[in-house]
Order: structure tokens, then C-alpha cells, then sequence
């Protein structure tokens, strides 16, 4: 596996490897979530590239880009283990030489609500560097996590609206054994915050079951589980039903497909899940 630190050596070494890759864009900090991703990369057939970037243009201010987690070797590491073959991790100045002034805007109605409501520019600044690397790196074939179930969507948008020829697969949330999603920002957890933190995933098990049941009282539910959540010491920003296709509110029918979205601060640390609802 080679590391390379440069989009022209990125360049260099996609062009060498034949044909185009599968590529997995991460911010490092990997778990067993980012593996599984390069392992569906992997399944795709041909070379497989990752990416460790942790892309400013992503953060606000007052967030966690300083703090965020940076083991570059660690990472290396594993995505060897995984099976990857090639591995951009460009510092800033190699990835934005100089100022990014040109953005991407995704569509409001979908990347201004949820997390970008309680995140603005969070979606600008990821169609930002998720197009500029697949420019850099032209893969035939990208893999998200559903985590960021809305960062999938926005993306699955941007590729559309921009004709890129990019196929972009999502792979289902990979959870401890007690539920909690994985996600680079666990790290951040105290013993006592990770021991409670399982509970977002279950108020959101919860709440998906009375769906699945027949509750249609969609902001009863949506209330109850953010004051279970407080009752149990977190700050919720929101817990949302929504509907799969674009996020929109539910209509409320039988077949509707719907997902339940939430992000929650446990401490310091902001936590994100969800969880598909099938009718
Ligand atoms: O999901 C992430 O880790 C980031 O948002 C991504 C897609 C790598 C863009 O920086």
C-alpha cells in the first residue's frame, strides 16, 4: 500500500493503477466502520483508494476541527490490513493551496435541515471536498457510511444534479455489540459517557418500534424521546421523522418509508445515529 501527500501524486499513481478505483473518503480517526467501507470497496473488484483529510471547510469555529482525532500511522495501518492500495492523505496546504472560494452549494431543501440546521455550512463544506476529491481521485465508485444518513443523501444529490460519473454505494451503520454507532468522535467519550451513550441508539429503537406499531402521532414521539434523552443527562438537537426518500416530514401512510434521525450531545461530544424504519 502507498501513501501518497499530493494531488499530483495522487494523480500519478490512480493513472498507474489502470483501472479506476473504489474510493472510501474518511477524516482518519478509522474504526471497524471505516473498514467495513473499504471492505465493500474492495468487494467492487479493482484498486481501492482512501482518503485522510480532515477538511476544515467542514467545521465551524467554535467545533472540534483542532481536537479532532489525527493517527495518521494507526491508520495507515489498518487500512493495510483492510486491503487498500493506495492512501491520499494531503495536509491542507497540498489539498487547498489557496483559499477555497469556490464551493459547492447543495440544495437547501435538503442539506439545510437537520444536521445542517444546527451546523451551517457543515453541507457546503463537505459537497466542497467530497467533489474536489473526486476530481482528484476519479473513481468509478465511492462507499459512505448510512451514519451521516444525511451527508449520504446530500452527496447522492450532488452526484446526480452534477452528472458525475461516480456510482456512490452506502453501507449500513456498524455498531458496538450495546448498540452505539461507531464513529471517530467516541474517542472523545469519558468511561461513564460511553457507558450511556448506547442510549441514543436505543431511544431510537424505541421510538422506531412504536412507529412500526402503528403510532402516527409522529411529534408526540418525537417529543418523547428527546425528554427521554434529557431526563437522562443529554442535550438532544433534534430527533426527527422523516421520510427516507428526501427527508421531508411524513405524510403519515401505511407504506410510507420513514427514518428516524438524531443528534444529541453526551458532555462534550456530539453524538449522530439513525435508523431506518421499513413500513
Ligand atoms: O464522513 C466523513 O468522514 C466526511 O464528512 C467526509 C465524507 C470524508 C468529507 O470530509
Amino acid at each position: 500500500m502507498r501513501i501518497v501527500h499530493t494531488i499530483a501524486a495522487l494523480r500519478a499513481a490512480v493513472t498507474a493503477g489502470g483501472r479506476p478505483p473504489a474510493f472510501v473518503p474518511t477524516m482518519g480517526g478509522l474504526h471497524a466502520g471505516h473498514l467495513a467501507l473499504v471492505h465493500q470497496a474492495r468487494q467492487a473488484g479493482g484498486p481501492v483508494v482512501a482518503s485522510i483529510f480532515v477538511n476544515r471547510l467542514q467545521f465551524a469555529p467554535h467545533e472540534d476541527f483542532d481536537s479532532y482525532p489525527r493517527t495518521l500511522e494507526r491508520d495507515a495501518a489498518l487500512l493495510r490490513d483492510a486491503g487498500c492500495d493506495l492512501v491520499f492523505a494531503p495536509d491542507e496546504a497540498a489539498f487547498y493551496p489557496d483559499p477555497q472560494v469556490v464551493k459547492v452549494q447543495p440544495d437547501p431543501a435538503l442539506a439545510d435541515v437537520l444536521e445542517g440546521a444546527f451546523r451551517p455550512g457543515f453541507f457546503v463544506g463537505v459537497c466542497t471536498v467530497v467533489l474536489k476529491l473526486f476530481n482528484t481521485v476519479q473513481p468509478r465508485l465511492a462507499v459512505f457510511g448510512k451514519k451521516d444518513y444525511q451527508q449520504l443523501m446530500v452527496v447522492r444529490q450532488m452526484v446526480r444534479q452534477l452528472a458525475l460519473p461516480v456510482q456512490v454505494l452506502g453501507v449500513e451503520t456498524a455498531r458496538a455489540e450495546d448498540g452505539l454507532a461507531l464513529s471517530s468522535r467516541n474517542a472523545y467519550l469519558s468511561a461513564a459517557e460511553r457507558a450511556e451513550a448506547p442510549a441514543l441508539a436505543a431511544t431510537l429503537r424505541a421510538l422506531a418500534a412504536a412507529v412500526q406499531a402503528g403510532r402516527r402521532d409522529f411529534v408526540e414521539l418525537e417529543a418523547g424521546a428527546l425528554a427521554t434523552l434529557g431526563r437522562r443527562g443529554w442535550e438532544p438537537d433534534y430527533v426527527a421523522l422523516r421520510r427516507q426518500a428526501d427527508l421531508g416530514l411524513p405524510l403519515g401512510g401505511p407504506d410510507e418509508a420513514l427514518v428516524v434521525l438524531a443528534a444529541a450531545r453526551l458532555g462534550k461530544t456530539r453524538l449522530i445515529d439513525n435508523l431506518e424504519i421499513t413500513p
